[in-house]
């Protein structure tokens, strides 16, 4: 089955994960204690899944999208709320729409075999002075997934986060600890990286 099959069918499900929940509500909270969200901003959720992140943030942005390449993903989301939705063909550069004043992803970096390609895509879709908050797994050993297929990192090394941002164009990119997911008895760190477009 193609990634995108598999988040399809694991769609409906996804909620009902206690852990997921949690972790996309400090997620949020990581956020918003670091990044002034206000009615002004245009925001986009990259790989929104079902909306945790998404939905988080909705009361505090004056628009907010979410995009993501699994339809049944998308569905999930569309059925919480009437949030603009774009849906990514996973073999193109995406067109994230926009330009938006904030960029946040939650988790899904770690599915994306060419991150530096990405950064610089949100770099084309944000305002000048428009900024990133983007989380996902430090460095771990692959026993976060059971199934690896579709998992392109075993997190990452805070540092190569921090240089593919600079080359991007976020000169000030920097990244700090958010949160900890507990996962079948295992603690696994999650980073929030920071940026705002040169
Ligand atoms: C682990 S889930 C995280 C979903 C959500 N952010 C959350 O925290 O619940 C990863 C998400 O990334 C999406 N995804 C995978 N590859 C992608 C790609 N190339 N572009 C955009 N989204 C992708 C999947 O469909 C899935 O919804």
């Amino acid at each position: 089955m193609s990634d995108t099959g598999r988040f399809d069918q694991a769609a409906k499900d996804w909620d009902l994960e206690d852990r997921r929940v949690i972790l996309a509500r400090a997620v949020a909270a990581a956020i918003r204690a670091r990044v002034p969200i206000s009615n002004d901003d245009s925001v986009l959720d990259f790989g929104c899944g079902t909306g945790l992140l998404t939905l988080e943030l909705a009361p505090l942005a004056g628009s907010i999208t979410g995009a993501d390449t699994s339809p049944g993903m998308l569905e999930a989301l569309a059925a919480k709320a009437p949030v603009a939705r774009i849906l990514l063909d996973p073999g193109k550069d995406p067109d994230l729409g926009g330009p938006h004043s904030l960029i946040v992803s939650s988790m899904t970096l770690h599915h994306i075999p060419d991150v530096p390609g990405l950064f610089r895509a949100f770099a084309r879709h944000l305002r000048p002075g428009g900024r990133v908050a983007l989380a996902d797994l430090d460095t771990e050993d692959g026993s976060f997934h059971t199934d690896a297929q579709g998992v392109h990192h075993q997190g990452f090394a805070r540092e190569q986060v921090i240089a593919w941002l600079r080359e991007a164009g976020f000169g000030d990119a920097r990244a700090e600890t958010a949160c900890t997911t507990r996962k079948e008895g295992r603690d696994y760190s999650i980073f929030l990286a920071l940026g705002t477009k040169d």
